[in-house]
């Protein structure tokens, strides 16, 4: 079976909406036809400032949640990227093939660092995609269902794969970006033409999958919406309004065409009562299965032993043959 590969950092106390449409509803569609390995990328965590007994907990309730969606155990490896230490060590390797002109390219990096500079990040954000790609090739992974905004980090991944084979010779699969538009990107409520962000949005403009549902209903409410009253999608002239139709779409499964039909002649007010019905009734679910779920720290540490020694498995094999590959000498 082909090999699916993805992971969402545990750098906030939930995930939000954004990483649930960008990428965990593909990670749970994907199960059925996919070997798949989800984990929790904690060695990620630490390359901006943070506080370990946040992390630690953090951990969990991201393995909570990722369950609570419905990556399930059984059949696909869930783990914490800590636990299989093969992703940094051939993430050390790759940084020998990386580029220092290619790695200061990628743009996630000079966002996340345009408030401080690049003077007061750690090289470990810099280097941050080469761990990355070692994530997603030391599993020989075909696809990798993420957001837009992962795209050029994966795009990397693919160069490093395809180099690393034509001067060592064949040894890892080039993978696939698994982006699913319309819901790739999800953006800001309160500032629709930025995506929704654990750490640049503002608290109204993210909802968290954990929000208490009256307080989810109320960000929908009070979302920003745009000048005109028609509701239409078009994210060049209403990027709000856009926005939570394509939130509503993913929510009911209804096709944005439907929903504008069903709302033709009517306010932004009555289209946003009814979403923010919708969306209280998601999280409310989601919210009591993720408490439900981490109220067992014992099955959870099992769940992730379990993915990790499944994920060492495939891990381990792959930097054996990347090791001889790279002329280190094999230990007898
Ligand atoms: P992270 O933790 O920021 O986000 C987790 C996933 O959610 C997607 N996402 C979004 N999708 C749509 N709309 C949004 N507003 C939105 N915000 C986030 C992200 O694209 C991602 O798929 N570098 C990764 C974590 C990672 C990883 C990996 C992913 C580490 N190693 C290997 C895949 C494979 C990150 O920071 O995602």
């Amino acid at each position: 079976r082909p090999r699916v590969l993805s992971g969402a950092q545990p750098t906030a106390d939930s995930y939000h909406l954004g990483n649930y449409f960008g990428a965990f509803k593909q990670w749970v569609a994907l199960q059925d036809d996919f070997e798949a390995f989800y984990f929790i990328p904690d060695l990620h965590a630490i390359t901006i400032e943070y506080d370990p007994a946040a992390l630690r907990e953090r951990t969990y309730i991201a393995a909570a949640q990722l369950l609570a969606a419905g990556v399930d155990p059984q059949r696909s490896a869930l783990f914490a990227q800590s636990h299989v230490p093969e992703h940094a060590q051939l993430a050390w390797v790759l940084s020998g093939i990386t580029g220092f002109g290619e790695a200061s390219r990628m743009t996630q990096f000079k966002d996340k660092t345009v408030k401080g500079g690049s003077e007061s990040a750690s090289v470990g954000l810099f280097t941050y995609p080469i761990l990355m790609a070692a994530d997603i090739l030391i599993y020989q992974a075909d696809s990798v269902p993420v957001g837009e905004d992962q795209r050029q980090h994966v795009e990397l991944t693919r160069d490093l794969a395809q180099r690393f084979n034509h001067r060592f010779g064949e040894t890892f699969t080039v993978p696939k970006p698994h982006i699913v538009k319309g819901v790739s990107k999800i953006y800001d409520l309160q500032e629709p033409t930025n995506k929704m962000s654990k750490s640049q949005s503002s608290p109204n403009g993210v909802i968290d999958l954990l929000d208490d549902p009256k307080k989810a209903a109320k960000k929908i409410r009070s979302a920003m919406t745009d000048s005109g009253s028609d509701i239409r999608y078009d994210v060049a002239e209403k990027p709000g309004i856009s926005n939570l139709l394509t939130i509503y779409s993913a929510l009911t499964g209804q096709s944005i065409d439907e929903i504008v039909t069903q709302y033709e002649g009517q306010q932004y007010g009555a289209f946003k009562v009814a979403l923010s019905q919708i969306v209280a009734d998601f999280v409310e679910p989601f919210g009591a299965r993720t408490r439900e779920l981490l109220s067992d720290r014992g099955e959870l540490d099992r769940i992730l032993a379990k993915g990790a020694e499944r994920a060492r498995e495939v891990a381990s094999v792959t930097l054996d043959l990347v090791y001889d590959r790279s002329g280190f000498v094999r230990p007898v």
